[in-house]
């Protein structure tokens, strides 16, 4: 199957070949194809919105994925618009911000979501999802890794995301749980389609 990798994040691209390996899967890059504004308030909708316009656009199968990290203590913010949190425009403002939010705070608890979606040209949807619950520091750890990752610590682990190295965080991620999942139901071939008798 050749299928459009539908972002612009090469950290992401290099993580979805490596965990489609094998599975006789041509990746294409979406080259200069403008991605439509993430407008959605759940991570379905707007890896579907990324998803179904490069689909679309371009005839083939497409996949995307949107992400982020939800806080207990803060009722599951930032979610969906952790790459926007508080307006702030790094990942180091960003951390700064949310563990000020967090100053006093006993609940640590947090979990990353993945949820990547393969759409096809005709608007099938296939859908999977990854989790990695954990706990926030009071300050950050660690030089490697992207976003919220110096202040993360996995349950089972006493590193911090940002202290592992690229292979062992893809082992235990959110994203690779998600990717995955999608590989395990393409293992023979495109999974079959549910139908709704009679129709
Ligand atoms: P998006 O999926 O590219 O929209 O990213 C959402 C945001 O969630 C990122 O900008 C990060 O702030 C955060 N995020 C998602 N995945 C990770 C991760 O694996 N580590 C750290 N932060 C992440």
């Amino acid at each position: 199957m050749n299928v459009v990798v539908a972002t612009s994040n090469a950290g992401k691209i290099r993580e979805i070949e490596e965990a489609m390996q094998g599975l006789g899967w041509t990746l294409s890059p979406l080259g200069s194809l403008p991605l439509p504004e993430e407008t959605g308030t759940t991570y379905e909708e707007n890896a579907a919105l990324k998803a179904c316009a490069a689909a679309v656009m371009l005839g083939r199968p497409a996949l995307a994925d949107d992400s982020g990290i939800e806080v207990e203590a803060l009722g599951g913010e930032p979610g969906v618009y952790s790459a926007r949190y508080g307006n702030r425009d790094s990942d180091v403002e960003r951390n700064v911000y949310l563990l000020e939010k967090l100053r006093g705070q006993t609940n640590r608890r947090a979990k990353f979501v993945s949820v990547v979606i393969l759409a096809y040209p005709d608007g099938h949807l296939e859908t999977y999802r990854g989790e990695l619950p954990g706990t926030l520091l009071e300050g950050p750890r660690g030089a490697n890794g992207f976003g919220y990752d110096p202040l993360f610590v996995p349950d089972g682990e006493t590193r911090t995301l940002a202290e592992m190295t690229v292979p062992e965080k893809r082992a235990v991620s959110h994203r690779g749980r998600a990717l995955a999942a999608l590989r395990e139901a393409h293992r023979d071939g495109p999974p079959a389609r549910e139908t709704t008798p009679g129709v």
